[in-house]
């Protein structure tokens, strides 16, 4: 091993094969199993991608109903996850409280049967399900109220909204947030999908690999860019101060929160189509006062980074739309781990295939030799 194949942060790095998507970082282009996002963003439901993601195909009407089914059974809140809720402090983090929540399921369904196709389907539908409450329970709770049980009546993304607004959503809301749940639900071998193979390589069980990938997505680099980027349009504070804000960040090398991509070094085919959901909103329940600012922010940043490939990523706009829909600050990441949890089952799935757990190099930057020195003899 030599130091020029150390690459920090595995940057570009192969360290899996799969299949499940693929990303073109100079193109833009990114696909779930072959498929074009704009096309499942446009043609298909979040449920439905997700059931490509995770079994590889695109499925019948009959294989549909049976996810579709097998989801509106599990997605109860159970109530000893409530009562745990209860003593979760309601200054607290969603994405703590998820993570908690994630991990105890797995005090329900304990035993890893990870050759068992049965074990794994269930394990699918039960996460799928019971994210989505869970993440909405916490918002009531924390607020005093009593959480609100899912109604069957209710596609998958509209009882989200209804959990969380406690009345019934919008049908263009709704759809709109089922497309922004299918453009987050996956993108290759990203941190959090990362954490949650290196789990999964060791043959834990898939609510262990759930946590931990959730507690990856938290950070402000990585899925909690979003509920940053409305900090910054707060700051802001008016399209005048964009160029002076820019300006700064540019002089003291601070990160712009919503641009810049490991991978893409154009601006993320997700943003686009973000943008133009959230210009429907704005067109149906009225604009943003950020949106304008946000605009120019994008056009600045391009002038002054463009050439480093810095563009707007998922978590500039989707903010934005959020905002629109009711789902406070502090959800916005929730919400992406909701959406991802479909790509990290479909990399857990592809990864226990393997049976090979991760366990990388390093290069030794440390001494050789050293000799102890008891206590009393030190200085
Ligand atoms: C997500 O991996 C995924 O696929 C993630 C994701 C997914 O779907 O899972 O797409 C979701 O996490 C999107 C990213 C959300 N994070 C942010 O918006 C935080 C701000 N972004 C940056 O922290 C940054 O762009 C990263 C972390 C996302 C990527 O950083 P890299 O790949 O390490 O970038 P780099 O250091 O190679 O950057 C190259 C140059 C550098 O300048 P120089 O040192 O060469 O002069 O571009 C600059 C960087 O300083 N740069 C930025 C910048 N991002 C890169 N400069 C200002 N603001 C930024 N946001």
């Amino acid at each position: 091993m030599t130091v020029c194949d150390y690459k920090p942060g595995l940057e570009g790095i192969p360290a899996t094969q799969s299949s499940i998507s693929h990303v073109d970082g100079q193109q833009g282009i990114l696909e779930y199993r072959g498929i074009r996002i704009e096309d499942l963003a446009q043609h298909s439901t979040f449920l439905e991608t997700s059931y490509l993601l995770i079994w590889g195909g695109l499925p019948t009407k009959t294989e549909l109903e049976e996810f579709e089914h097998g989801i509106r059974h599990h997605r109860r809140l159970k109530y000893r996850i409530r009562d745990m809720m209860k003593c979760f402090p309601e200054g607290g983090h969603p994405m703590d409280a998820l993570q908690a929540c994630a991990a105890a399921l797995g005090l329900f369904y304990s035993k890893r049967a990870l050759n068992d196709p049965l074990y794994i389907q269930n394990a699918v539908v039960r996460l799928m399900a019971k994210i989505p409450t869970m993440v909405a329970a916490f918002q009531l709770m924390r607020k005093g109220n009593d959480p609100v049980q899912p109604r069957d009546d209710l596609d998958y993304a509209a009882n989200f909204l209804y959990m969380l607004n406690e009345q019934e959503p919008d049908p263009l809301a709704a759809r709109i947030f089922d497309i922004c749940l299918t453009l987050h639900a996956e993108h290759t071998i990203n941190a959090s999908t990362f954490s949650a193979m290196v789990t999964a390589s060791t043959l834990t069980d898939p609510y262990a690999v759930v946590a931990s990938a959730v507690g990856t997505l938290a950070g402000p680099l990585h899925g909690g860019a979003n509920e940053e980027v409305i900090d910054m349009l707060e700051a802001i504070g008016s399209v005048e101060n964009v160029r002076p804000y820019i300006d700064q960040c540019i002089k003291e090398k601070r990160r712009i929160m919503g641009f810049g991509h490991r991978v893409y070094k154009v601006k993320d085919p997700r943003a686009n189509i973000l943008q133009k959901l959230a210009e429907q909103l704005f067109e149906k329940f009225g604009t943003d006062e950020y949106y304008e600012i946000a605009l120019e922010l994008e056009q600045v940043v391009t002038e002054r980074l463009g050439a480093k490939g810095v563009y707007p990523n998922v978590d500039f706009y989707s903010g934005l739309v959020y905002r629109r829909l009711g789902i406070p600050t502090d959800l916005f990441t929730p919400v992406f781990a909701i959406a991802r949890v479909a790509g990290w089952l479909a990399h857990w799935k592809e990864q226990i295939r393997e049976n090979r757990i991760f366990r990388p190099t390093q290069i030794y930057t440390g001494s050789h030799d050293q000799k102890y020195v008891a206590l009393h003899e030190r200085p």
